[in-house]
């Protein structure tokens, strides 16, 4: 039986990657939701079915999630401080419950739970928990840190020659977008029912030391990781002309590296889409133009 598969945000990143994987798949019927439905004009020519949706407006929802089978919540990009990207959340929970959604995938954070360093990890942990309060049948997908990241951080360190970061000796089990999005397309895909945990990672832990060994490797400049206070690496950033927010947000995944919370390696990709997921040497090599963007 055709299946009717929903994405939530398709016009971002990821949303957008995951419906290209599910008419690539031939996945059958396709709704794609959005704040924004123009910018979805080229899907609605090849078949899907584009409807709009605002989580901060869940009178929006229930109109957009009917008929949906299996429906990918993709979290906004809302971070704002407040808890306006929990309440987001809970609308799109609760109007997919209200539709009688038989499965939803939900991308979280690699250990969203209370403690985690990571000022976002309440958030996905707040939705976690509505996903568990609710009737729904659910995946997490726990994306560990997009490789993608990388291209912002990175072209400075192959600049200066210095990777500067409050991360200590820890690593992170980097993922590529694109494999998240693989990843996702193919819990959408299937028909598995029931509440799953899955961590979705890259194929190995890479040190900030590592890290900086990659980037000289594929640039041919020498770059050294300096590990600071996590106090100076703000201050550092603020400088540097971060909003004091937004450096307090990045750095706060630096701390949960230092303690070890991002360093998570699984098979989980290859697992489910039958490809191994791309290592941080080789998505770096493929973006080389990107390291060596900023003048040394
Ligand atoms: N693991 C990581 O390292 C990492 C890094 C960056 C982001 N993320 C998370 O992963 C998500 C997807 O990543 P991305 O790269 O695709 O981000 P992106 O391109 O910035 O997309 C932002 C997403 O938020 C959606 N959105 C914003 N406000 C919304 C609202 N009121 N109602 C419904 N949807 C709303 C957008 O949907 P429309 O514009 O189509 O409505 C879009 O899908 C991000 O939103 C963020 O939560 C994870």
């Amino acid at each position: 039986m055709t299946q009717t598969l929903l994405v939530t945000g398709a016009s971002g990143h990821l949303g957008r990657r995951v419906v290209e994987l599910l008419l690539e798949a031939k996945a059958g019927h396709i709704i794609a939701t959005t704040r924004a439905p123009e910018k979805l004009a080229d899907m609605a020519k090849r078949g899907v079915e584009v409807r709009p949706a605002d989580f901060d407006r869940p009178e929006t929802l229930a109109k957009a999630f009917a008929g949906a089978d299996r429906l990918l919540l993709i979290s906004t990009d809302a971070v704002d401080g407040t808890d306006r990207r929990i309440r987001q959340h809970r609308n799109a929970v609760n109007a997919a419950e209200q539709a009688g959604v038989k499965h939803v995938i939900y991308t979280s954070l690699t250990k969203p739970e209370p403690g985690s360093p990571i000022l976002l990890a309440p958030d996905h942990h707040a939705t976690e928990q509505a996903l568990a309060d609710s009737s729904l049948s659910w995946t997490l997908l726990r994306n560990n840190v997009y490789t993608d990241m990388l291209l912002m951080s990175l072209p400075h360190a192959v600049a200066t020659g210095q990777l500067v970061a409050a991360a200590g000796g820890g690593g992170v089990g980097y993922v590529t977008r694109e494999d998240c999005a693989r990843a996702a397309a193919a819990v959408l895909q299937a028909s598995t029912l029931g509440r799953t945990t899955l961590d979705i990672t890259g194929p190995e832990v890479v040190t900030y030391a590592a890290l900086a060994q990659i980037a000289s490797d594929v640039t041919g400049r020498p770059v050294n990781y300096v590990n600071v206070p996590t106090a100076a690496m703000v201050q550092g950033m603020v400088g540097a002309g971060f909003p004091q927010p937004v450096a307090e947000l990045l750095v706060s995944f630096q701390t949960a590296t230092a303690q070890g919370d991002l360093a998570l390696a699984t098979n989980t990709v290859a697992e489910l889409t039958g490809t191994a997921p791309q290592s941080v040497r080789d998505f770096l090599a493929a973006h080389k133009e990107a390291l060596v963007a900023v003048p040394a």
